[in-house]
């Protein structure tokens, strides 16, 4: 008839499950899919092809999509980085990739959709915790900007709308970069949409990346170094 410790034992496990699900609704997902779709591909298509972490990498980290995404021909994989400082190895990012068997170095990826926020207080439009930002060129090097052209480094550190944003760079992303953004909204004050930095404005889906024009390349530049 001794029953008191089961109630702790239920709160207890209702704390642990809860805890669970926070964890893992935090995690900064994107997606690219083509140019020539009217929209971002819906979440779960398997026109785009999706990258989502949990982590909150210490260092920037840069992926190439080609070789992330070239390599896996399955639909769901699992990745991670460990960097090793003298004697101590620590896990840099884990990651887990989806549908990289459709995968096609044919097709431009210039679509983006952008989704992270914060669990315990959902904004769009505050900090986030992660940093992303896009390229034009492999290995995160910005390629093809000329005196007529600008192909601006597109960053991220706002939180998005709860089912993430649709964004359109004016060309094919080839490479990307993700790490903390806490000194980032920290040294600006405010965070990055799109590299404008403008935390505040009100952005909807669909809302076009193309004509930020040269401030965003230098903005960017200057910030992520
Ligand atoms: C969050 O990211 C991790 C990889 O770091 C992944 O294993 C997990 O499935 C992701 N969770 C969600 C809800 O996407
Ligand atoms: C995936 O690729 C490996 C090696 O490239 C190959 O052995 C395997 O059959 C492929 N699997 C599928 C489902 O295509
Ligand atoms: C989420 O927001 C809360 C309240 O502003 C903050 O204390 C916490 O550090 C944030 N978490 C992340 C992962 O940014
Ligand atoms: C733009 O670039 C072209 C070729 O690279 C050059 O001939 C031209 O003088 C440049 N124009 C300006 C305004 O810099
Ligand atoms: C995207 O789809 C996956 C799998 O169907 C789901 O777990 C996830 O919550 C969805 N994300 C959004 C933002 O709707
Ligand atoms: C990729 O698509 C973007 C946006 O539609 C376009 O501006 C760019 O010229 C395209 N790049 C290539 C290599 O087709």
């Amino acid at each position: 008839m001794y029953t008191a410790p089961s109630m702790p034992y239920t709160l207890f496990l209702t704390a642990s499950f809860a805890i669970q699900a926070l964890a893992q609704s935090t995690n900064l997902t994107f997606s690219f899919s083509p140019a020539t779709l009217d929209t971002c591909a819906a979440n779960g298509s398997a026109e785009a092809i999706t990258f989502t972490t949990s982590s909150v990498p210490p260092t920037y980290q840069c992926f190439n999509i080609e070789d992330l995404f070239a390599s896996s021909n399955t639909s769901s994989s699992y990745g991670s980085r460990t960097s090793q400082q003298s004697t101590i190895t620590y896990e840099e990012v884990s990651w887990r990739i989806f549908n990289a068997d459709t995968y096609s170095t044919q097709t431009n990826y210039s679509r983006l959709r952008y989704q992270q926020q914060n669990i315990t207080s959902p904004s769009q439009g505050e900090d986030a915790a992660r940093m992303l930002e896009v390229f034009s060129g492999r290995d995160c090097h910005q390629t093809g900007s000329s005196n007529t052209t600008v192909y601006p480094i597109l960053g991220w550190t706002c939180q998005s709308s709860a089912s993430g944003d649709c964004y359109e760079a004016p060309y094919n992303i080839m490479s990307f970069q993700i790490g903390s953004a806490a000194a980032i909204n920290s040294a600006a004050k405010k965070c990055w949409v799109a590299s404008t930095g403008a935390a505040a404005e009100k952005l909807g889906s669909g809302r076009t990346a193309t004509n930020v024009g040269a401030v965003a390349i230098l903005v960017a530049g200057l910030l992520s170094r």
